[in-house]
């Protein structure tokens, strides 16, 4: 793994942005996308480049069951917001909350065929408190591709920030699998915070366990680490 460590957020968002951009220049054409506070630097860099996206592809990670893309909350939604109104793309993919939650495992079955038909060049990615990667939670198997997940209460808990109250906040996600993101040809990991530094740690120096799913990608070949210096106070 390759280790970024920047002063703040703003500073890992402009690194991270670089090293999409060069992906880009150099050929990549389809990109695992992620949502969440963290990405939202990167994304700032993204709509103020004159990057072309108009040949590109992207796959969200993953999207809460029974939503609607026009929901504030859904993760459609924030892609819109933060990138594909002002950057927009030749096809976006973001697993489908209503799809999902009328038949999972057809919505699930629909977006692995849409990863296979699409190999990911550049997989973007958080990371929860607890390690997770998209909601792959703790005790996900490294086997697993596109499925329904449940939230655990932690994460549930985390998210409620987004919603008015966290009996808002959806019980399950559909949700790309470990196998999934692993078959990226390159990974690009951002995290920033305090609230991060244990799980970064656990990531980098611990085991690889399926209690802490980030830590599979010790086993990637390609992987950038951009964290910001509280995020890496544990190292
Ligand atoms: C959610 C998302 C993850 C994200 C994580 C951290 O659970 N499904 O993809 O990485 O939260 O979110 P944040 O970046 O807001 O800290």
């Amino acid at each position: 793994m390759k280790i970024i460590v920047k002063e703040n957020d703003i500073e890992g968002g402009a690194a991270a942005f670089k090293i999409f951009e060069k992906g880009i220049k150099n050929g990549a054409k389809v990109l695992g996308l992620a949502t969440g506070s963290t990405p939202v630097t990167l994304y700032q860099n993204w709509v103020k480049s004159d990057l072309n996206c108009d040949n590109l592809t992207s796959i969200n990670l993953d999207e809460y069951v029974g939503l609607k893309p026009d929901n504030p909350q859904s993760y459609h939604y924030f892609m819109q917001k933060h990138l594909f109104d002002k950057k927009p793309f030749k096809k976006s993919y973001v697993p489908d909350g209503l799809e999902a939650a009328k038949d999972p495992q057809a919505a699930a079955d629909h977006y692995n065929q849409i990863i296979k038909d699409n190999p990911i060049d550049i997989q973007l990615l958080g990371i929860g408190r607890n390690g997770h990667i998209a909601f792959n939670e703790p005790g996900s198997s490294f086997d697993t591709v596109t499925r329904e997940v449940k939230l655990t209460d932690n994460t549930i808990k985390a998210n409620s920030r987004f919603f008015d109250n966290i009996d808002e906040v959806p019980k399950s996600a559909i949700c790309m699998g470990i196998a999934n993101i692993m078959s990226a040809k390159k990974v690009v990991l951002m995290a920033f915070g305090k609230n991060k530094a244990h799980a970064i740690k656990e990531m980098i120096e611990g085991p690889v366990t399926e209690q802490v799913p980030a830590s599979i990608l010790q086993k990637h070949l390609d992987v950038v680490v951009i964290i910001d210096k509280a995020a890496a106070s544990e190292l």
